[in-house]
């Protein structure tokens, strides 16, 4: 028996669609599933100011296929010279929904994030006053803390000492992967929401190291142990209000992956609703899918749900996706879910 589901058409609350020849490839493969998306900021160089964010949404809708409907919603990178006035003005008019703290160091072109974040009290001040949500990269970036416990060691030592300072700022915990930021932002006071990866949902350290290692899993937050990811399927699947999808689809062209230092970041975006129905039907919650994809998200950001459906069913035959994509530059690997999919999107 085929078994069919139809949501509200889903969004993407976190997602790297590049610029020039990346952007032309790889947006078709999000505006053909997500109605909208927050669109991250850190090109080179970075979204710092609305007049930024402004051409680069204007680089992005004419990059649009014709008779594709998209709309991306943009985000500031916060440094330590952003002005609040030009933050301020941005959310008045539109323009950004979300402001993206990258902690300097933290990940891919981050040099230009904040190193002390009382230097950007006075933008975080602004923001809990007109209630414009900060995105957060969640790691610390001392060399001494081991790289599988940067998340927890920033919710200890940055997180919630920042939120006790300004319990009004909304924050979005993004791409969480550890079941201590799960707990963190299932049980902490305020207005506090966390964003799940696909891939963290798919795969753990040993799917990227055992046997060997396999340069397309390596992404930031770096992928956990299996107990972490079994906390975030927990979560994802649980129906909580504050947990959604930000894929973190994050392409690099195979030369900057397959190498001896190698870029973070899973592109992630053509095969992951079919990855997250395999997810959530593992997990006996299809009908939690809805509300992970297409519900919380909008409700946090203060937007209405999508109108149009998607329909998804399950077939005996796997789905069949492209191992690659051609850009202009060079080519592009797809996330491989290491198992078939048979949750084929419909419409
Ligand atoms: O894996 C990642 N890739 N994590 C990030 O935080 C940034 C992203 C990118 O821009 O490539
Ligand atoms: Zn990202």
């Amino acid at each position: 028996m085929t078994q069919r589901i139809t949501i509200r058409r889903p969004d993407d609350w976190h997602l790297h669609l590049r610029d020039g020849a990346m952007l032309k490839t790889v947006l078709p493969e999000t505006a053909r599933h997500f109605v909208r998306a927050i669109i991250m900021p850190n090109l080179v160089p970075p979204v710092v100011t609305a007049a930024d964010a402004s051409a680069y949404r204007d680089r992005i809708m004419t990059a649009l296929p014709e008779g594709m409907d998209f709309t991306p919603l943009m985000t500031l990178y916060l440094t330590e010279q952003t002005d609040p006035d030009d933050v301020a003005a941005a959310y008045a008019d539109g323009l950004i929904h979300a402001v993206k703290l990258y902690p300097a160091g933290a990940t891919t072109n981050s040099q230009s994030g904040v190193k002390t974040l009382r230097n950007v009290y006075p933008v975080l001040e602004r923001m809990a006053e007109i209630g414009l949500p900060l995105c957060i990269h969640g790691e610390v970036t001392t060399h001494d803390v081991d790289i599988f416990d940067r998340e927890q060691v920033f919710l200890d030592t940055v997180l919630a000492p920042l939120r006790r300072d300004l319990p009004g700022l909304k924050v979005t915990l993004e791409h969480v992967t550890t079941s201590h930021g799960i707990d963190y932002v299932r049980e902490a006071e305020g207005d506090i929401a966390g964003t799940i990866t696909t891939h963290h949902l798919m795969i753990n350290r040993n799917h990227m190291l055992v046997g060997g290692i396999r340069p397309h899993y390596y992404c930031l937050p770096i992928v956990k142990r299996a107990e972490h990811q079994k906390a975030l399927r927990a979560a994802a699947t649980s129906g909580h209000p504050r947990f959604f999808l930000g894929t973190d689809s994050a392409p690099h062209l195979d030369g900057a992956k397959e190498t001896a230092c190698g870029c973070a970041g899973c592109f992630t975006a053509p095969n992951t609703m079919s990855c997250l129905a395999h997810v959530f039907e593992e997990e006996g919650a299809l009908d939690k899918l809805e509300g992970f994809a297409s519900l919380h998200g909008p409700a946090r950001y203060g937007l209405p749900p999508n109108e149009a459906t998607m329909t998804l069913e399950k077939r005996e035959e796997p789905c069949t996706y492209p191992e690659t994509y051609e850009t202009p530059e060079g080519s592009l690997t797809l996330f491989d879910p290491n198992v078939p999919l048979h949750w084929h999107v419909l419409t």
